[in-house]
């Protein structure tokens, strides 16, 4: 008897790069021309529907960090809401400033009303890309005089 992964998308197979597919939402939950924030194994990614396809990217801008997940999708682009910078859905790549390094990309499919990303071992050990730790974070909390 063989049991289907509830992990593996219908009718696919392994993921390419040695990346395994994880099972992040329900086709539902992003319309389309939407773009919503979910967590593939911990590696957080903002995953997009623009024209019934389905696409996930990191969830934060290259320029300044902003979560692209607040963002919205224009053309074929996710436009980050803090600066107005434009990421190709499917390579990453800026398309308009100021951001000028592109956007971690992730395989994305849909099966059985399901949507997988593509996950792989590097990118569960970094968790994906985070919001930056600044040094002028580190200010010691104000105490009350
Ligand atoms: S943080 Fe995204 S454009 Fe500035």
């Amino acid at each position: 008897m063989t049991m289907d992964n509830p992990q593996q998308p219908a009718g696919a197979g392994p993921a390419e790069g040695g990346a395994t597919w994880v099972r992040v939402a329900r086709s539902g939950q992003v319309p389309e021309g939407y773009v919503r924030r979910f967590f593939a194994d911990g590696v957080e990614v903002a995953v997009a529907r623009f024209q019934g396809s389905v696409y996930a990217t990191s969830n934060y801008c290259t320029h300044l960090d902003c979560l692209l997940s607040s963002g919205k999708l224009i053309d074929d682009g996710i436009q980050c809401s803090c600066h107005g910078s434009v990421f190709d859905l499917q390579s990453g790549e800026p398309i308009y400033p100021p951001a000028t390094v592109p956007i971690e990309t992730f395989p994305a499919r849909e099966s059985d009303a399901e949507i997988f990303v593509a996950i792989t071992a590097a990118d569960r050990e970094h968790g994906g890309r985070r919001r930056s730790f600044r040094a002028s974070d580190t200010r010691a909390p104000r105490r009350a005089p």
